[in-house]
């Protein structure tokens, strides 16, 4: 199978799935605006050639250096797992007529009222929504959705510009914020506790599913720095809500037209035990979530999705043995860390449990935990039991403390 991915060298884990396809038989060609020398050695191990274009974004000129590049085999796949090149990627495979995401479908994933839409016809349990592109037409959604609500960019990420808003008041206030964005979804707030629904899927059917706790919800993590969010990677599946969230999760993909690939779902479960819809997209999730999913389940999610895209199959064992946890930290103070306290205890109390700790060090410039979820600095600990996890947890949310200051 010969395969093209878009920006094959970012964002960071994406190499991991080149490597993957190539592992797994494929010949995988790359075609991105980083220079050739730029890309990380794991991207390079995987890819039979590359195309180095100046803009990736003009998606006519793309396609024409793609036209002209003598490769010496027929693309059967484009894959692309970065939210921004996602329509990109979908005018590449139109232009070459290749299957997988077309614009049409693309736009399902990428505007969230589109996508809201087609999931109420299917008789998904979505938040009411309205789609708004005026002040005067967000305050008519606030009186169908009630309150409180949210307001949010209708195809938004990172939880950039999401507001929830819990009077009318309160809409006067953050109006002004809004005045960038051109076109915002309005929404019901769904009051309960907010997941991730991770899947590998083949022909419209999940094979392999992952599920992670955000704690706390993912507005609140984006909007509140004291906060240490954490990601909880969950062991045990096997319980009602999360059989329901898999029903949904099937019903989404199947109502969206989805066929092979990854996709990144978060759905919430209320206190009544409602199961609601969150958002989808057509990709693997951000940041460190595959290195989760192998913790969790002692298997090698970039080889899984790889047989999966190439083969149909999965045939990895697939085992379900841990609770895996990521806590960020943010430093107190601005400028550059000066000390972290609280990791000698750590390591005492529960040193074999901690896989990864990769906290800024003294000296080192804060990152901006609004641009990154990443934030000062992460650890990665697991645990077959979910209580202990969470307790580990909390220990580094509650305990291990960095100091920054610009003296
Ligand atoms: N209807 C809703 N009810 C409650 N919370 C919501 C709702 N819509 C969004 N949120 C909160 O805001 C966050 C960001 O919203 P959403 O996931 O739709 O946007 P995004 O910017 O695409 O997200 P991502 O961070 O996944 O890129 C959600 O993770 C959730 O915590
Ligand atoms: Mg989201």
């Amino acid at each position: 199978m010969n395969i093209l991915v878009i920006q094959p060298g970012f964002p960071a884990e994406i190499p991991l799935f080149v490597r993957g396809l190539a592992r797994m038989g494929a010949r995988v060609y790359g075609v991105g605006d980083q220079p050739p020398h730029a890309l990380p050695a794991t991207a390079k191990e995987g890819l039979s050639g590359y195309l180095h274009v100046q803009k990736l974004w003009d998606a006519g000129a793309l396609i024409q250096q793609l036209r002209n590049w003598s490769i010496p085999v027929k693309l059967d796949r484009v894959e692309c797992f970065w939210e921004v090149a996602m329509d990109l990627a979908a005018q590449v495979r139109q232009a070459f007529r290749i299957p997988g995401l077309d614009p049409e479908t693309t736009r399902l994933f990428r505007n969230k009222d589109l996508m809201r839409r087609r999931l109420d016809e299917a008789g998904i349990r979505n938040p009411r929504h309205a789609a708004a592109t005026t002040s005067a037409q967000i305050r008519q959604a606030l009186e169908y959705t009630g309150y409180p609500a949210i307001i949010k960019p209708v195809s938004g990420a990172g939880s950039a510009d999401t507001y929830r808003v819990d009077h009318p008041d309160e809409f006067q206030r953050i109006l002004p914020r809004l005045r960038h964005i051109r076109e915002v979804v309005v929404e019901e707030f769904v009051t309960g506790t907010e997941y991730t629904f991770d899947t590998i899927t083949v022909n419209g059917k999940i094979l392999f599913y992952n599920v992670e706790l955000y704690r706390p919800d993912m507005l609140t993590a984006r909007s509140q720095e004291q906060i240490s969010p954490m990601t909880i990677s969950l062991r045990d599946l096997d319980q009602p809500h999360f059989h329901a969230a898999l029903r949904m999760s099937q019903s989404v993909i199947t109502a969206l037209g989805f066929q092979t690939g990854f996709t990144h779902m978060e759905w919430f479960h209320t206190p009544s035990g409602e199961v609601v819809f969150g958002e989808i997209a057509g990709r693997p999730p951000g940041g460190d979530s595959g290195e989760l999913m192998n913790y969790t389940c002692d298997f090698d999610v970039y080889n899984a999705y790889a047989e999966a895209v190439t083969k149909g199959r999965i045939s990895q064992n697939i085992g379900r043995k841990y609770n895996v946890a990521v806590v960020f930290k943010r430093a107190q103070g601005q400028g550059k860390i000066q000390s972290i306290e609280g990791l000698n205890e750590l390591a005492k109390r529960y040193r074999p449990h901690i896989l990864r700790e990769e906290l800024l060090r003294p000296g080192a410039k804060r990152r901006d935990w609004k641009q990154t979820l990443l934030s000062d600095g992460f650890v990665i600990l697991r645990h077959p039991d979910l209580d202990k996890t969470l307790e580990m947890a909390d220990f580094v949310a509650n305990h291990v403390r960095l100091r920054a200051g610009t003296g």
